[in-house]
């Protein structure tokens, strides 16, 4: 295939995808819902570890509901780097089709294939496969990835918006050699796609007090993607008149989140996929380092909760694993009983971890308390 033709391809699918959007999904009913299975998936590295220890939380919390078969727990297996290196799938296709039947996902930190990523064992260079992460935000339509970092003895309460299906992310494994010396990467963003999410964040807002949304881009300098985003946003803003809107370049908001002096005045971001990455892990190590932050991935039929940490494979190889910290998973945890209307058991789960954070000493380096201590701990105050 010629270049031209590859992105003549590309446009096509994303014209596909843009047709897709504009047909109406379905949406999850959770309250009328008559049995919600919640898919858990391990993930990689230090991922069976931190989901041991949810999975025995979720059993707790929800083991009347588990009784009446009103939820079930579903456990998700093959969706480790040496199965989808085998298959030379990002997600194995019967994975895949294992989660689909599922609701809603709990997903321990999935290894995401780089250069010089190396098989656990082995030690051979792992292909370089697509991230099962970006391939399950796509796959599901999770468009939404809602991240909060609360700072308390700043008065600090964010809540991130991060556009999930589009952006960088949308065709960051389809980029082209066009020759030895030129590569070319594409970024996407469609009306449908920056809508939803902006809509999302501006409900969010109103319904918690008419927040301040701000929107972040680097609408300067990519001005037909960027451009498009920030302009969408300004005008779903305009249905949320008691709101109030202001935009920044995201290399200032990096700037501002470490400025005291007013970094307390945010609430609400909105930002396109990239920059919601990294001014999320920005935002989270304030609050105390990236594992101590929950995320999820919200579509209109599924969503996704996961650990906001990778799967730290240092620490397996070191034989440390058991020391990994599931703060992360739990407030992942919380988020989905959110999400499905259990806000009661979810606080319960917060005040929990909140509690476990203040007591146990988790650096994640062999030293201080293990993943079974914290389990333990948030076990005896739910
Ligand atoms: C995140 C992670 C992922 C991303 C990686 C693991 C693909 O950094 O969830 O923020 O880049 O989105
Ligand atoms: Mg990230």
């Amino acid at each position: 295939m010629t270049y031209s033709e590859e992105f003549a391809k590309i446009v096509e699918e994303q014209l596909a995808r843009v047709a897709n959007m504009k047909a109406c999904s379905e949406k999850t009913d959770f309250a009328n819902k008559e049995k919600i299975i919640i898919g858990t998936i391990d993930g990689d590295g230090i991922g069976p570890v931190i989901m041991d220890s949810c999975r025995a939380v979720l059993q707790k919390l929800l083991a009347d509901e588990i009784a009446s078969g009103k939820i079930e727990l579903r456990r998700i297996e093959g969706l480790t780097l040496e199965n989808r290196v085998a298959k030379m799938q990002a997600v194995p296709e019967d994975v895949l089709a294992e989660i689909k039947k599922c609701d809603v996902l709990l997903k321990g930190p999935t290894t995401t294939p780089g250069k010089g990523t190396r098989l656990p064992g082995s030690g051979d260079e792992v292909p370089n496969l697509p991230s099962a992460n970006v391939t399950l935000r796509r796959e599901l339509d999770l468009f939404a990835n809602v991240r909060p970092v609360t700072i308390p003895e700043k008065n600090i309460s964010w809540t991130f918006y991060r556009e999930n299906t589009e952006g960088e992310y949308a065709l960051g494994s389809r980029g082209v050699d066009i020759s030895d010396d030129i590569s070319i990467d594409f970024k996407v963003t469609t009306t449908q796609g920056t809508k939803r999410l902006a809509r999302a964040a501006f409900e969010y807002a109103k319904n918690n007090g008419n927040l301040n949304v701000s929107i972040v881009t680097k609408a300067n300098i990519m001005k037909k993607t960027d451009g498009k985003f920030l302009s969408l946003c300004m005008e779903v803003a305009d249905n949320y008149p008691d709101i109030k809107v202001d935009d920044w370049y995201v290399d200032i908001m990096a700037a501002n989140l470490i400025n005291d002096d007013i970094n307390s005045n945010f609430n609400v971001f909105i930002l396109p996929n990239l920059y919601g990455d990294i001014i999320t892990d920005e935002a989270a190590q304030m609050q105390g380092g990236v594992g101590t932050a929950g995320s999820s991935n919200i579509g209109d039929r599924y969503a996704m909760f996961e650990a906001i940490h990778g799967s730290a494979p240092r620490m397996v190889e070191e034989g440390i694993a058991e020391y990994a910290n599931p703060a992360s998973i739990n407030r992942a945890a919380v988020m989905m009983l959110r999400h499905m209307g259990f806000s009661n058991k979810a606080d319960l789960l917060e005040s929990a971890i909140d509690a476990a954070a203040g007591a146990l000493d988790l650096p994640g380096d062999g030293t201080g308390n293990t993943a079974a201590d914290f389990t333990e701990f948030v076990l005896a105050r739910i």
